[in-house]
């Protein structure tokens, strides 16, 4: 058994067509005297298959009861123009068998709308539902345009750790991954023979303290000085507390890296990738999309042709700071030179001031990474992130710190152990170049393309703090 025959591809037919096959599972079913409507999907489109089953179909009266919501089914008939004006075709079964069951006693996918909250609790069956559904397709979309653009740039794809012994952020979000028995933990005993507090890792798995990354960035930078450009597309792992409809302790993120680039052609790339993915999307997504529109963001469309027909606005941190001073706001987190932008202001800054996305540059070292390239001023570094309305910040990115001594002495400033980053240091000992790149979470770019008001809701199996049942 092999369906070869999606609904999708079923209702781009142009002509009436016999002896058609297709398999999906029940959304509804209408009963009326001699026939029964039901409305099949098989997950290709969001689009259902209307089939009408005449009481003379064979073992009709017995099949009938059975015909019930979230039951799959395989059915062989023929597509016929559609009476009804909703759709252009319809199959007339002549054969309907059901494959397996669905109890409307327990069933919880029944026609009543459920709340995206209980969903999360139904996690294996979600899927099943247009929502989450129309996100996935979207999720796929998305992959496919995000490859074909790097591919069609000349970029190597590359595969980054996932277990790794360097926190490339260094914000301490790390999980740990040990083998050591919690229960008894090998402490390192001084030169007496007493029990330090210190963790003996030597005796760890990895003989050091190992866990799951932050980012591919680090290891990015070893491929793009040697390959040029590369990308990387993978699982990041972040132990984030804060239980926000933005933040996800397991997501993924894209993060390009280009030798002999600056922050301008890094700016650059960034725009027309964003673009690009959306444009991509709109255009091969266009059911889904539709949906979205209709049941979770009416103002999608226009959202999205914001972001493709304009030219992402570009200022400073300080031009920013200035900016939200001067707005008479009275924001929760309060505004001054040196804070890190909470989400609150970057809303303001795209939804109020610019009402499109901005990138912004120049931010104070003390907020940001210890990898970004000092600027002349000995204050500000050459990052940028990229905010969206609705969402904020979907893009960080920066030029690298290309020079041995300042980055060196950026790691000191930063609290961090010269000894772990050896190898990122060599980097600009042999052969160091300018070098760019940025990441771009995934989830949140599909927040915004899809209008889901939740991380949890744009990603088939979500991680966060104290979430992990799927
Ligand atoms: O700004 P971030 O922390 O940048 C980096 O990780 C750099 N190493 C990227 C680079 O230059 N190669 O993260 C990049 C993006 C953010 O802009 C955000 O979209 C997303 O990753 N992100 C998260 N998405 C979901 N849940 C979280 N907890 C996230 N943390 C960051
Ligand atoms: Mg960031």
């Amino acid at each position: 058994m092999y369906n070869t025959n999606s609904i999708k591809e079923i209702l781009n037919y142009t002509e009436e067509k016999t002896g058609l096959t297709v398999y999906g599972w029940i959304r509804t079913k209408r009963e009326s005297k001699t026939f029964s409507f039901i409305e099949l999907n098989d997950g290709s489109t969001i689009q259902n298959l209307q089939i009408i089953i005449n009481d003379t179909v064979p073992g009709y009266s017995d099949t009938i009861s059975t015909l019930t919501t979230g039951a799959s089914v395989e059915v062989v008939g023929n597509l016929v123009a559609s009476q009804g004006g909703k759709q252009k075709f319809e199959i007339q079964a002549q054969s309907v068998k059901v494959l397996g069951v669905a109890s409307p006693d327990e069933y919880p996918l029944q026609k009543k709308k459920h709340t995206l909250e209980y969903l999360r609790e139904i996690g294996h069956l979600r899927p099943r539902t247009n929502t989450i559904a129309a996100v996935l397709r979207v999720r796929n979309a998305a992959c496919f345009a995000i490859h074909t653009f790097f591919q069609e740039r000349g970029f190597n794809y590359i595969q980054t750790p996932v277990i790794t012994a360097s926190d490339c952020e260094g914000a301490g979000q790390m999980f740990q991954v040990t083998t050591l028995e919690l229960e008894k933990i090998p402490f390192i005993k001084d030169s007496n023979g007493k029990t330090t507090n210190e963790i003996d890792y030597s005796k760890d798995f990895f003989g050091k303290k190992a866990g799951l990354t932050v980012s591919g960035q680090l290891e990015g930078e070893i491929m793009a000085t040697a390959l040029g450009k590369i990308y990387t597309f993978g699982p990041t792992f972040r132990a984030e507390h804060s239980n926000t409809t933005r933040h996800l302790a397991e997501f993924w993120m894209i993060e390009p890296e280009m030798a002999f680039c600056d922050i301008f052609g890094n700016m650059d790339l960034a725009e027309k990738f964003v673009k690009s993915i959306v444009s991509y999307v709109m255009k091969e997504c266009k059911d889904d999309l539709d949906f979205f529109t209709q049941y979770i963001s009416p103002d999608l469309m226009s959202n999205l042709a914001v972001v493709i027909e304009n030219k992402f606005e570009r200022i400073t941190y300080t031009d920013a700071v200035d900016i939200l001073l001067k707005s008479g706001v009275k924001f929760e987190y309060p505004v001054q030179w040196g804070i890190d932008l909470q989400s609150e202001h970057e809303k303001y800054i795209t939804e109020v001031v610019y009402k499109k996305p901005v990138i912004v540059t120049g931010y104070p070292k003390e907020i940001k990474a210890f990898y970004m390239k000092l600027n002349d001023d000995g204050k500000t570094v050459r990052a940028m992130d990229i905010l969206v309305p609705r969402l904020g910040e979907i893009i960080g990115g920066s030029e690298r710190e290309d020079n041995y001594e300042k980055l060196c002495a950026r790691i000191k400033e930063c609290g961090l152990n010269e000894e772990d980053y050896w190898w990122y240091l060599e980097l600009r000992k042999f052969g160091s170049v300018p070098h760019a790149g940025f990441g771009l979470g995934f989830e949140r770019l599909i927040q915004f393309i899809t209008g889901m008001q939740n991380i949890r809701d744009v990603i088939a199996f979500p991680r966060a703090f104290k979430t992990a049942e799927f």
